[in-house]
């Protein structure tokens, strides 16, 4: 086949002709070879999934049956456009009794989305000119930053250190910086650190963003999986309401990372400009997936069962870690387990193996104990355990845990 000039025409913003050429490896595709490198070196063997950032879990049956129904009707064949009033006003219900933000307007205060994803992609359209900057904390959910980059704009990370509670600290951000900031993207409880926000953050942050004129995105993906208490919703905050929207999901609180459906909800300006960029990108999710989706929302328990059951993987995988010397710290919520990674290890058959970078830590443990995590080095090296990983039930949750403590127990970590 001859790409050569369509190698010429790729854009700039994806590498223009170099577009595909680099032979950097990222950490995803390292994490996929290096499972199956073990899988082929010790065949038959069962590879311990920590590393997967989504729910294992089926949609409840009773959302099964409800899209069913949605499906059959004539009415939600065609485009939706910006959505029906359907999801707009289950989402209104939801802030109120779930997040404890009455009086939202569903008509002018709230749009569907395609996923979270779909509206970090379209946001940045919405505010970003080229040289502006968006304020991110990292380690994080790219995306916005990516589609922020593609329109010319630069990105100012915020460093995410435990010393802070995994808070970003709002007064490093140099002045010169600042004057060009438009935006500060927020994510709690956060991946990759499974760590909320306060509600003084969040009022520290709105107070912030009015001093410096921004826009506050927050990113609300995991903010319904709390293991107690009510979700700390950022628009809570008094004068949240003013400078920012919040986006949520029904991918991680109600195993539907597949369906593709959330909402943004908050500021009505924003969220009409969000509408009119939206419109000329998709004609908007399935009706039929929109209005199982507003049943979840109705239906907030169905997040609870599944919190639960984090909640006690969790702390299943907290006191295994811990016998082996790991400073894990039970979250509040989410289902990450986010702890320091080990300098060596003393794998147990004599010999020490020095680890340069949390990378170095995953690699040797899918290699050598065919446990898979997710590393991440940008602010400290750090491991990411997910507790979403395969089990059948609550016995096999158990064999789960047991297993890893045996894999784990054989050998000395230091920190
Ligand atoms: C922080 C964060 N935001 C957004 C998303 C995407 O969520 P959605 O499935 O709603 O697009 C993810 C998914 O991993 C995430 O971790």
């Amino acid at each position: 086949m001859n790409h050569s000039y369509i190698q010429g025409l790729f854009a700039e913003r994806i590498g223009g002709k170099n577009y595909g050429k680099s032979a950097a490896i990222y950490k995803f595709e390292k994490i996929k070879r290096a499972k199956r490198a073990a899988l082929a070196a010790r065949p038959g063997e069962e590879i311990i999934d920590l590393g997967v950032g989504e729910p294992d879990g089926m949609a409840f049956p009773e959302v099964v049956a409800k899209l069913a129904e949605e499906v059959r009707k004539p009415a939600n064949r065609g485009y939706a456009d910006n959505g029906d009033s359907v999801l707009k006003e289950a989402a209104a219900r939801y802030m109120e009794k779930v997040c404890g933000v009455p009086g939202i307007d569903p008509e002018n205060e709230v749009i569907h989305s395609i996923g979270s994803k779909a509206a970090l992609s379209i946001l940045p359209a919405v505010l970003m000119n080229s040289g502006d900057y968006a304020l991110m904390t990292t380690p994080g959910y790219p995306v916005f930053g990516t589609h922020a980059k593609y329109y010319g704009a630069n990105v100012h990370q915020l460093p995410l250190l435990e010393s802070n509670g995994f808070l970003p600290d709002l007064e490093s951000i140099p002045a010169e910086i600042l004057g060009k900031a438009k935006v500060l993207v927020l994510n709690y409880p956060n991946n990759p650190t499974g760590v909320g926000a306060t509600p003084v953050f969040f009022a520290r942050a709105v107070a912030f963003a009015q001093k410096h004129r921004l826009v506050i995105i927050h990113d609300a993906a995991y903010a319904a999986l709390v293991f107690e208490g009510r979700p700390l919703s950022f628009l809570a905050t008094p004068g949240a309401r003013d400078v920012g929207i919040e986006l949520h999901s029904v991918s991680k609180s109600f195993n539907m990372t597949g369906w593709r459906c959330g909402f943004a909800v908050g500021n009505e300006l924003l969220i009409r400009a969000y509408g009119d960029v939206k419109d000329n990108t998709d004609s908007g999710q399935f009706l039929a997936i929109q209005h199982a989706a507003a049943y979840c929302l109705d239906h907030p328990e169905i997040t609870g069962e599944i919190a639960a059951k984090y909640s006690r993987r969790m702390t299943g995988l907290v006191g295994v870690l811990q016998k082996c010397g790991f400073k894990a710290v039970k979250p509040k919520g989410s289902f990450f387990l986010y702890v320091k990674a080990p300098r060596a290890v003393a794998p147990g058959k004599g010999g020490r193996i020095e680890f340069k970078s949390a990378e170095d830590v995953s690699q040797w443990l899918i290699t050598e104990k065919l446990i898979s995590t997710v590393p991440w080095d940008d602010a400290g090296a750090y491991l990411r355990f997910s507790v979403t990983f395969a089990a059948a039930d609550e016995a096999d949750e158990e064999r789960v845990l047991r297993e890893i403590a045996g894999r784990l127990g054989k050998v000395r970590f230091e920190f």
